[in-house]
Formats: C-alpha cells, sequence, structure tokens
C-alpha cells in the first residue's frame, strides 16, 4: 500500500456514543468537524443503545460526504481512514469500524483506530495555545472521570478515575431526577448560573489517592428532593442546581490540585464533554490564577464527542505509522 508521504490527510470517524461525526485534517489542520447529534434520545431520558446504532446508521454517510466536501478534498487525496474503536456502545462502535475499514479497503489506504479518551486529551493539539509535556489532564466525560497523566502525544497514563458514577452521569442523573431531561450537563450548568452555589450542602466524597466517587452526592440529592418535595425544587432550582453543580466541581479541583502539586507539574488541561460547563471552566481559572497554573481549556466544539479529536489523534499515529490491520475490531472497554 503506497504511503502518501507528502500531505498527511485524514478522513477521521467518531461514533462511540450518541454522536455521529466526521472530520477532514490536513497536515495536521483541521479542515472540517461534522456533529450529528441523535435527538431520538431526548424522549426517553438517556441514550438508548440500539437506537443509538440505528442513528449513526442512517447518518454515517451523510455526515462523512459533509465533512468531506466541507474540507474542499477529493477521496483520492487522503493518506489514511481513523476510526474510534473504544470506548463506547459496542452497537455505536461498530458502525464507525466497519464504515473505515471499508472506506480504507476501498481506496487501499491505512486505517488507523483510535481511543476515544486518549482523543479527548489530544483534542489539545487542535488549536494554540498547546500544552507542554508532561502535563495533567483532567478527562470529564458521560463515562470516565480520570486524572492523566500526558508524558508525549501518545504516552499516557492514568493516575486515578471514578470508582462508580462518571461525574458526567452526576450531572445527567441529577437533571433526570429534577425533571430537567437529556441530556441534563447543560441544563444543570444553565440553571446554576443563577443561583447560590451556597445555598444547600452536598457531601464530597473522600476517596484514596486520585480516584472519585460520585454514587455519594447523586443519592443525597434524591433523599433531598424526597425529603423537600416537588414545589420546593421548583421553586429553588436554580440554588438546587448551582449547589450540587459546586459539589461536583469542588470534588474535582481537590483532586487535580493535589495532583498537580504531588507531581509538581503546573501545565494542567480539562478535557470530555464536561468540561464545557462554564461553572468547572470558571473555577478552575480561578484556580490556576492562585497555583500558577497554564491553563489549557478546550474549544466548546473540542468538548463533547466530536471527529476532529480523533482526526488529531490519527495525525500522530499516522507520523508514527501506527496503522491497524482489516481484523481490527471495536473494544467497549478499551483503556488508554
Ligand atoms: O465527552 P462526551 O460528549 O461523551 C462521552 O464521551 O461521554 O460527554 C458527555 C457528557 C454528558 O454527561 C453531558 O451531560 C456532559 O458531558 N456535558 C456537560 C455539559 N455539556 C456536556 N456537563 C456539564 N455541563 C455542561 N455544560
Ligand atoms: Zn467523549
Amino acid at each position: 500500500m503506497p504511503l502518501n508521504t507528502q500531505n498527511i490527510v485524514i478522513l477521521a470517524i467518531e461514533s462511540s456514543c450518541d454522536e455521529t461525526s466526521a472530520a477532514v485534517i490536513y497536515n495536521g489542520k483541521m479542515l472540517s468537524n461534522i456533529v450529528a447529534s441523535q435527538i431520538i434520545h431526548e424522549q426517553h431520558g438517556g441514550v438508548v443503545p440500539e437506537l443509538a446504532s440505528r442513528a449513526h446508521q442512517q447518518d454515517i454517510v451523510r455526515v462523512v460526504n459533509a465533512a468531506i466536501v466541507e474540507a474542499e478534498i477529493q477521496k483520492n487525496e487522503l493518506s489514511a481512514i481513523a476510526f474510534t474503536r473504544g470506548p463506547g456502545l459496542l452497537g455505536s462502535l461498530l458502525v464507525g469500524t466497519s464504515f473505515a475499514k471499508a472506506f480504507a479497503l476501498g481506496l487501499d489506504i491505512p486505517l488507523i483506530e483510535i481511543n476515544h479518551m486518549q482523543a479527548h486529551v489530544l483534542a489539545h493539539f487542535i488549536d494554540e495555545p498547546r500544552p507542554n509535556f508532561p502535563f495533567l489532564c483532567l478527562t470529564v466525560s458521560g463515562g470516565h472521570t480520570q486524572i492523566v497523566l500526558v508524558k508525549s502525544p501518545l504516552d499516557m497514563e492514568v493516575l486515578g478515575e471514578t470508582a462508580d458514577d462518571a461525574v458526567g452521569e452526576a450531572f445527567d442523573k441529577a437533571a433526570k431526577m429534577l425533571g430537567l431531561g437529556y441530556p441534563g450537563g447543560p441544563k444543570i450548568d444553565q440553571y446554576a448560573a443563577l443561583g447560590n452555589p451556597e445555598a444547600f450542602e452536598f457531601p464530597i466524597s473522600e476517596m484514596p489517592s486520585y480516584s472519585f466517587s460520585f454514587s455519594g452526592v447523586k443519592t443525597s440529592l434524591l433523599y433531598f428532593i424526597q425529603k423537600h418535595g416537588q414545589d420546593f425544587v421548583t421553586e429553588r432550582l436554580n440554588d438546587i442546581c448551582a449547589s450540587y453543580q459546586q459539589t461536583l466541581i469542588t470534588t474535582l479541583i481537590r483532586k487535580i490540585r493535589k495532583a498537580a502539586k504531588e507531581l509538581k507539574i503546573k501545565e494542567i488541561a480539562i478535557a470530555g464533554g464536561v468540561s464545557a460547563n462554564k461553572g468547572l471552566r470558571n473555577a478552575l481559572q480561578v484556580e490556576a490564577d492562585k497555583q500558577r497554573w497554564s491553563l489549557y481549556i478546550p474549544d466548546f466544539q473540542y468538548c463533547t464527542d466530536n471527529a476532529g479529536m480523533i482526526a488529531m489523534a490519527a495525525h500522530f499515529k499516522y507520523l508514527e505509522k501506527e496503522f491497524s490491520h482489516q481484523q481490527v475490531s471495536p473494544m467497549p472497554r478499551f483503556q488508554i
């Protein structure tokens, strides 16, 4: 198979959960990043795996074509096809994986598998300013909450993660309990901005080392709602969201502060869907100013799931000639 050594042009596909996305990256520069969010899940109050795979199947050709058109490239200019191998929902991953394999086979170009969580971290290399190595990344999404030590683009170590729910789940489940619908994170963020974060107190979990736990705070909100009743919740919704969100933010900041101090690292980044949270972004900036950290926060379009981050990770893998075989299959629990 001939390798394109002049220009590296990669088409990347992301289909790990409920976003069908495709992006084109040209010598490390993002030319397009198309994201189709599946609204079908809203009426079910959460992602229904079977419906997610069907929606990916319906949308993928349209989304890939849109990414190619927006990038103004021809298919025969592509150097490689990249795809998310995991972690994620098996049925959803299968759609992107199969599509990428067929595309690469048809064009006789390399196939590159990407770890979704590694890609969230590497989203920081799409635009300036880029973090310097080694840096610490607080990776917070709907399925993960991790503190990652990033030694180089493809060398990362998970220092700690959640023992139960991810912080994104703590947002989404709280929103469901409060009757705010799905996805809940952005809704809580919106109401929290209008409320008093000191109004109510929720417990902050004490976990060893760099690990997290969010199931306790979620349960405490359930008891709070049962105790005070629906009318009170409606009346004080802003304050409840602000106080609950503040508890989650404090938990995250305590751990990243501990890691930064113990590892003596002042280059700090956040990544993943929850890094779109305005309260978290502001609180981290305040902490960064206090601790004299260089803080890196991705552009909103690269926080939640997108193929741009998959394309960025694939560019690094192409440089190292890390290609996959045609026998590759999805890994729903793919670890960094
Ligand atoms: O990274 P992502 O798009 O998908 C996964 O890999 O899981 O993250 C999705 C998560 C959801 O839990 C969603 O509620 C949360 O990110 N999220 C937010 C905000 N925007 C998305 N959480 C809090 N505040 C937000 N503004
Ligand atoms: Zn994600």
